[in-house]
């Protein structure tokens, strides 16, 4: 690409969560054409969150936030959910799972993410009182996916895990049967398969055995929300999500509009989020910097109240604050803990 084209294209980086719901709101559309527009004239997204309890609650409402976003995954093709989840040294106190059970774990999640239940034909019969959601997956869904588990595999612990529910599903055996195909192309990866209902278990159980999972969309989505649990907060896991062309950066949680006004978001999923962003540039040390400052965040309690239980005035800017002055000033040992707890700027 031409230097001059690829500035252009980089101011378009753009962050959309919030302009999604305000386009539902105002306007009964789920995404402007403007916003995909910029989307696919940028070289990347970074997301913010969606959904709000006042659709959440009425089953009858004909237009969601979630279509935006769904809508969004869809048309720019971002096929491959990539959901890392990590027991923090500093917080393994903080999950309700023991000490022994997490610690050490590190679990990388590749779900589906534009097939699947989410995107296959819906029926509501004309009396409302019957209602369907096909799941149909096809080979080639299934394959390219699976490739980019097998290679993340490769640069792990060469262990991929498909969880699927094989035993009742149509849609399940046929990803059985293309991903241990692809299989035998990754001789140094092993490959296990595990039912979904034993795979929750299991999650919770032994979470360490697991290295790669690669799942399908619905069991992606339902399992990586209960990973988070090792992690000791939904607001800490950071997801990439990943096409042929376009790639999209998102926290894995909703929007948490109850906290609106609040100040007890966490932002850290964002944070994360953006280091998976500058990962895919290969900025491997810039994203280094924000991941050792989200360390160090942990370390000292600066944190919001979902992980906090030294420290209740931590609010989400001051969280993003310190992580900031971090990243700006790395070497920086001279860091002031009251100015820190006062929430003002830490460096002195
Ligand atoms: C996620 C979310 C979304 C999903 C919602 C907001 C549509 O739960 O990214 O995990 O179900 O994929
Ligand atoms: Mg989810």
């Amino acid at each position: 690409m031409e230097n001059k084209e690829k500035n252009k294209r980089e101011e378009y980086v753009i962050k959309i969560g919030p302009l999604l719901k305000a386009v539902v709101d105002e306007q009964r559309r789920m995404i402007k054409e403007a916003t995909y527009n910029i989307c696919k004239s940028s070289d990347a997204i970074l997301f913010g969150a969606i959904g709000d309890p006042k659709y959440d609650n009425d089953p009858s409402a004909k237009i969601r936030p979630e279509q935006g976003l769904l809508k969004l995954r869809k048309e720019l093709g971002l096929f491959a959910n990539i959901r890392p989840v990590k027991a923090y040294e500093t917080l393994l106190s903080k999950s309700p799972l023991k000490r022994k059970i997490i610690e050490g774990t590190d679990i990388i999640i590749y779900r589906e993410l534009t097939g699947g239940i989410y995107f296959g034909k819906k029926k509501l019969s004309d009396d409302g009182n019957t209602a369907s959601d096909l799941c149909e997956y096809s080979r080639y869904e299934i394959e390219r996916i699976t490739h980019l588990a097998f290679k993340a595999a490769q640069s792990r612990q060469h262990k991929v895990t498909l969880v699927d529910k094989a035993n009742v599903l149509e849609s399940s055996r046929l990803w059985r049967k293309v991903v241990a195909e692809i299989a035998a192309q990754y001789s140094d990866v092993e490959l296990n398969f595990l039912f979904v209902d034993n795979a929750a278990m299991q999650l919770i159980l032994n979470p360490k055995q697991f290295d790669v999972i690669l799942t399908e969309n619905m069991f992606g989505d339902i399992i990586s929300d209960e990973a988070s649990v090792i992690g000791g907060s939904i607001g800490l896991l950071a997801s990439a999500s990943i096409g042929d062309k376009y790639a999209m950066f998102e926290p894995i949680h909703g929007s948490y509009s109850q906290a609106k006004g609040k100040g007890i978001a966490n932002p850290i999923a964002s944070i994360l989020s953006a280091a998976m962003l500058l990962d895919h540039f290969k900025l491997n040390d810039e994203a280094e910097l924000i991941r050792d400052a989200v360390e160090k965040s942990l370390k000292l309690h600066v944190t919001t109240p979902d992980l906090n239980t030294k420290y209740d005035n931590i609010s989400t800017s001051k969280v993003g604050d310190f992580i900031e002055d971090v990243i700006n000033n790395p070497n920086d040992s001279n860091l002031n803990f009251t100015n820190i707890h006062l929430g003002q700027s830490t460096i002195i």
